[in-house]
């Protein structure tokens, strides 16, 4: 046991409203506590139920640092149960996904769990006759999270037995999760595929803060995006020609401040929040051929308009998803350790709208977070830059002071210039928040 654990005043204090410690993003016991604590109270994401459409499809994944696997029971309700027999602790599914028929079946002595994770059958049972087998844990099956929930279509779970509702924890910000779901005019969305994943050398919480980050993008995809502008610039392309989409997804990324200024931020409780309230990167793509008429026709030409008028940048779902409606992408940052985070990028069909519309979205994802894509290569080496950077003695402190003064509106209504770093300050709000209360001695946080 270090310095912070059973010491939530300790731990609390590593948050001032304009800076933060940098322990918060290196340190290996406050990473443990953010496993035990932060990621068990609050809803994570787990995975969409597209993923698993048929009986006895599962997937695995994790939840913090525990590893969970999301299946579709008999019933087709999805469960998120521990993956780990409750015998040895031996995994249970090793693959990514696939289909288990009716039941689990664990590599090791073959005992069997139906796939809500209830004991099915143990060979050899007469041996546990004479004991209280009945009564011990293990006679359990295979053990659920606390509790799961599908909000039209995806699935969020939290490990705590007790805690904050979903309901609670989300609230208004569940807006952004919609207006993606509401651009399908079957009101659906499918995965497409499986995600791209791609392995940073960093703390996990330097790609949440990024997403909200709005200073950053004309500096250091100066050498990505700067160069396809200026190339495009020098290309002399005619007016009158449609623009190719890859330059209408890349050049956005150069514009200037006051567009980020002006694209307003806006925040909710509980560390969630969202840029690009007014317009964003995503604004002004071109319509695709069929899929205003689809819209129409689904939900009436007034709410169409509403739905497609939302152009939403990045909504950050605290403590590790972002989505991007527009163009139907969700990132998953997966936390591997105090300086590893496997991200993972996932985009999504719009049932009933016309494939020109995934293709755009493909094409985002691969050339925005594909291990082999232009742009995410900036921000993984200024990520990898700053853990190391952390690591030394230079200072203690991070910044996140920018538009601060001093006390802040956090209401809803409240949308700020887009380059504030109002966002971070909320997130870390409720990370200091959900660290610990549920640590022993919580009152001595407050
Ligand atoms: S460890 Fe799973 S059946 Fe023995
Ligand atoms: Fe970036």
């Amino acid at each position: 046991m270090g310095k912070y654990s059973d010491n939530p005043a300790a731990v609390a204090a590593l948050v001032q409203p304009h800076q933060v410690h940098k322990d918060t993003y290196i340190d290996a016991e406050i990473y443990q506590l953010e496993m035990r604590h932060l990621f068990s109270s609050t809803w994570v994401f787990v995975g969409h139920d597209s993923q698993t459409p048929t009986k006895g499809d599962y997937f695995t994944t994790q939840v913090g640092d525990q590893p969970v696997i999301m299946v579709r029971h008999s019933d087709n309700e999805i469960h998120v149960l521990y993956n780990r027999c409750p015998h040895k602790g031996t995994k249970i599914a090793i693959d990514r996904s696939g289909n288990t028929g009716k039941f689990f079946r664990c590599p090791y002595h073959a005992w069997s769990f139906k796939t809500n994770g209830c004991l099915l059958a143990i060979p050899l049972k007469k041996g546990y006759a004479q004991t209280e087998f009945n009564d011990s844990e293990s006679a359990k099956g295979m053990q659920p999270v606390g509790a799961v929930h599908n909000h039209r279509g995806f699935v969020f779970a939290r490990l705590a037995v007790e805690g904050i509702s979903f309901e609670a924890f989300f609230g208004d910000s569940l807006s952004s999760l919609d207006n993606m779901v509401d651009r399908s005019p079957d009101g659906r969305l499918e995965v497409a595929g499986p995600p791209l994943r791609y392995m940073h050398q960093c703390n996990w919480k330097m790609l949440v803060d990024n997403q909200t980050d709005t200073c950053h993008p004309m500096v250091a995809h100066e050498s990505s995006a700067g160069t396809a502008v200026k190339l495009f610039d020098a290309a002399n392309w005619p007016e009158d020609k449609p623009k190719p989409v890859a330059m209408e997804i890349i050049a956005p990324f150069m514009s200037p401040y006051e567009f980020f200024e002006d694209m307003g931020i806006r925040t909710w409780p509980n560390g969630h929040g969202h840029t690009g309230v007014h317009h964003s990167i995503h604004s002004d793509y071109s319509a695709i051929p069929g899929y205003h008429d689809a819209m129409n026709e689904t939900y009436g030409s007034e709410k169409a308009a509403e739905i497609l008028g939302e152009n939403r940048h990045n909504t950050v779902y605290f403590p590790n998803i972002m989505i991007k409606g527009p163009i139907q992408q969700l990132r998953n940052f997966i936390p591997m350790g105090p300086d590893k985070t496997l991200v993972e990028s996932y985009i999504y069909r719009l049932v009933g709208a016309p494939d020109q519309l995934l293709a755009r979205t493909a094409m985002y994802n691969r050339m925005i977070n594909a291990p082999t894509s232009i742009v995410g290569h900036d921000d993984l080496e200024m990520y990898e830059r700053a853990q190391e950077g952390l690591h030394s003695q230079g200072s203690d402190w991070i910044n996140i002071q920018r538009l601060y003064e001093g006390e802040e509106d956090m209401s809803v209504e409240a949308v700020e210039n887009g380059t504030t770093e109002r966002q971070m300050r909320n997130q870390f709000d409720a990370w200091s928040r959900f660290m610990t209360m549920s640590m022993p001695n919580s009152e001595a946080a407050e």
